[in-house]
């Protein structure tokens, strides 16, 4: 049998999907909408933008497509799924009800809380005074976060109280958010390292993926502003198998269980964004749908049929308990044009992408890449990831940045940094094995 499938959405984590989708046996045609310049290589572009629900299901219909899957939150929260499977069509991704684990966080606290779900403790507030009293009565530090989804600009790390108090203002005076910053979450501030870990649901089932770690700020050593992630690795060293499995029973399984009580179906993935505090892992938020920039490197690594896995979690089918992954690390480093996280610069011609994919292990993924009479431009903040499998993280990052090095346009940024820490962990325990010094 061979499928005829469409990807939804037009960045670094579509690109990484229609890439795994491409090398997936039983694939038939292969769309996405709207793809970028990158994408348009190895997928039919769909000139329909991800938000167009009803053109997506139109095309859908009229094409007779098998699968659909769905990168982005936005359609999710908007109800893509719903209106696709009303219409008798084959989607993976929840339905907005369950998108809501990440369209509201005030709901997905109340879910972690009847499911027993370990996270930081957090109230609801719907004016200005409440939540600004509830501040002054706790103090710094504290985490201030508007509840519906505001494209990662909605969550306030406040060190100090004047710092909570002018997000609130942003929220309720402001009206920064619109209607996702009427409700805001003021949360307890918890320390400690960062990381990634998504599952695919098949509604009761789930199929476990490696652990990632993405980095969110612009410079090196997490300096400046926060942006949508300017790298990624997996899998992730400090996330020992007792922490997988420990987060798989206290996480994960609670949550898909809670789902279940409240008869809510979930076919897609779920994403835990963890900290690893002194008292255990933690959840920071729920997502509804793959990572990005964590996707472009987890799907270099994943052996197992992309395609076989989704389709079934779309039918709400038997999914593996396990995925089959390359023992390699993938390292993906962001390339980011001028003026990013605070503005972008569009039409600067990309050079070197063809010297950068011919770097042994190294795939380069397009996010923010448009196509000029076949000259490859920025169209975006993130513009493109640069990932590599490698023997070892040092060998992984030794070919990313080397692929790195090969493209050019003007104004580019990067990190140095990316993955230094999870080499540095694994020259230490090599030393340690050869009985050498361990304070590298
Ligand atoms: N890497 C963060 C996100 O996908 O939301």
């Amino acid at each position: 049998m061979s499928l005829d499938v469409l990807v939804v959405g037009g960045g670094g984590r579509e690109h990484a999907l229609v890439s795994g989708l491409r090398r997936s046996p039983g694939l038939g045609r292969l769309f996405c909408a709207p793809g970028n310049a990158g994408i348009g290589r190895d997928a039919t572009p769909v000139s329909i933008e991800a938000e167009d629900i009803e053109g997506l299901a139109d095309f859908a219909l009229r094409e007779a497509i098998d699968l659909t899957v769905v990168g982005p939150e936005a359609p999710l929260v908007a109800g893509i799924a719903d209106l696709f499977r009303r219409r008798g069509l084959t989607i993976f991704g929840p339905g907005r009800e369950a998108a809501l684990l990440e369209g509201s966080k005030a709901f997905a606290k109340e879910v972690m809380a009847a499911a027993g779900v370990p996270t930081g403790a957090a109230r609801a507030f719907a004016d200005l005074e409440s939540a600004s009293a509830y501040v002054q009565a706790h103090g710094a530090p504290l985490v201030i976060k508007a509840d519906g989804l505001a494209a990662g600009k909605g969550v306030t790390v406040a060190q100090t109280t004047e710092e909570a108090e002018a997000a609130l203002r942003a929220c309720f005076l402001e009206d920064r958010f619109g209607p996702a910053g009427r409700t805001v979450l003021v949360e307890e501030c918890l320390v400690g390292e960062e990381v990634s870990f998504l599952a695919i649901l098949s509604d009761g089932q789930v199929l476990p993926l490696e652990p990632a770690q993405d980095y969110k700020r612009i410079f090196d050593r997490d300096q400046g502003p926060n942006t949508g992630g300017m790298g990624c690795y997996s899998p992730v060293p400090s996330f020992t198998p007792t922490l997988r499995e420990q987060v798989i029973r206290s996480v994960v399984k609670p949550t898909v269980a809670e789902l279940e009580r409240r008869a809510i179906s979930f076919r897609g993935v779920l994403y835990a964004g963890l900290i690893l505090t002194s008292g255990g892992p933690k959840v920071l938020e729920f997502n509804c749908r793959f990572g990005d920039p964590e996707t472009q490197a987890l799907i270099p690594r994943l052996r197992t049929n992309l395609l076989q896995v989704l389709w079934a979690a779309a039918r709400g089918e038997t999914l593996p308990l396990e995925g089959e992954w390359s023992s390699g690390p993938c390292v993906g480093v962001v390339m980011a044009s001028r003026g990013y996280p605070a503005s972008s610069s569009k039409g600067d011609v990309v050079s070197g992408l063809d010297r950068a994919a011919a770097v042994p292990g190294v795939q380069v993924f397009h996010s923010g890449t448009a196509s000029i009479d076949g000259t490859v431009v920025t169209a975006g903040g993130r513009v493109l990831t640069v990932s590599a499998l490698g023997q070892s993280f040092a060998e992984a990052r030794r070919l990313a940045y080397r692929a790195v090095a090969a493209i050019d346009f003007p104004g580019a940024q990067h990190r140095t940094d990316i993955a230094l820490r999870a080499e540095q962990s694994e020259v230490s325990g090599k030393e340690r094995r050869d009985g050498g010094p361990t304070d590298a």
